[in-house]
């Protein structure tokens, strides 16, 4: 099968209208391809458009966009609750919903048994996209898509080459991802890929350190930040990314890696408590003024 890529003739769908999804939507209506936007929580599609609509507003009163060009961009977008209506017809679509295998096989099978033809990319962080494909009897049509927060300002993509990802579905994302101006990786199905894998190291390290008392959670991300000009530190990062999302990649990597994944108990009590990070307004950081802050504990 061959594919033509642009944005007159591709239409994408994004299942999962969260963190993720809303920001990957939002990119494509930026650059010109007609997405529909799905997520079982009409709120979360609510709070989606949203924010979608706040970074577009922010554009042109930068000077970045043009009102006009703002709008062509909301009239691309569509959102719907059903699956079906959101994935019938459509080329490309990017699933971005929790870290849970199981739960992004079901998603594949449903798309699957809609949109045969499609390509699924799944934007998972860590997750074996082999094992994913094997939901599909279109296992050749399915590839990792791994977009990286919040995709109108990080501008990677790594993707990921299952076992049976044909080249031409590769060839396709390479071209979508370019389309989508981003910059490109193409990396084997290994458990966390090249950037999660290295990402979670530094993150963990971080949590526990912060649990040992060696210094407090400004002071280890400026370590980082002022030491060795991350643009962020790592539990700032954590914070951006959601701690139940972290949770979630690193209890995988440490089933397929080892130790040195081990999750942290103070991750996991922070999570346990409903302390997810920035989108919760509590994390490491107290994020209600928008901005982190040391939280009164
Ligand atoms: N948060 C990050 O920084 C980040 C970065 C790169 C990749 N990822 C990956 O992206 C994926 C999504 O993460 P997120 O942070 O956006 O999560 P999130 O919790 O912010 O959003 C997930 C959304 O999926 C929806 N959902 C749940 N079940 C669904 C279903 N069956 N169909 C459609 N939607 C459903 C939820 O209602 C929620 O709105 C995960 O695989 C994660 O590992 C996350």
């Amino acid at each position: 099968m061959t594919y033509t890529i642009s944005p007159e003739s591709t239409v994408l769908a994004v299942l999962g209208a969260g963190t993720m999804g809303h920001g990957i939507a939002q990119i494509a209506i930026a650059a010109g391809f007609q997405t529909r936007l799905q997520d079982i929580s009409e709120a979360a599609l609510e709070r989606g458009r949203g924010r979608i609509v706040a970074v577009l507003d922010g554009g042109v009163s930068r000077g970045k966009s043009t009102p006009e060009a703002r709008d062509a961009a909301i009239a691309r977008l569509s959102v719907a609750t059903d699956l079906a209506t959101a994935v019938r017809g459509a080329d490309i679509v990017i699933e971005a919903a929790p870290e849970r295998a199981e739960l992004k096989q079901q998603i594949l099978a449903a798309v699957h048994a809609v949109s045969p033809s499609a390509i699924f990319g799944t934007n998972t962080s860590s997750l074996s996209v082999t094992g994913i494909a094997a939901a599909s009897p279109h296992p050749e049509r399915v590839v990792g898509m791994h977009f990286f927060n919040p995709p109108h300002v990080m501008k990677l993509l790594e993707i990921v080459r299952g076992r049976d990802t044909a080249p031409e579905v590769v060839g396709a994302t390479r071209a979508l991802g370019l389309a989508l101006g981003r910059e490109l990786i193409v990396v084997s199905d290994t458990a966390g890929f090249a950037t999660s894998r290295l990402g979670l190291v530094i993150g963990l390290e971080a949590i526990r350190m912060l649990e040992q008392g060696v210094a407090s959670a400004a002071e280890i991300d400026l370590a980082m930040k002022s030491g060795y000009r991350h643009p962020m530190g790592p539990l700032e990062l954590t914070d951006l990314v959601g701690l139940d999302v972290r949770l979630a990649i690193a209890e995988h990597l440490h089933r397929e890696l080892g130790e040195v994944f081990r999750p942290p108990e103070l991750l996991r009590r922070l999570v346990a408590a409903g302390r997810h990070g920035k989108k919760a307004g509590l994390g490491f950081y107290d994020w209600s003024s928008g901005e982190a802050r040391p939280p009164a504990e």
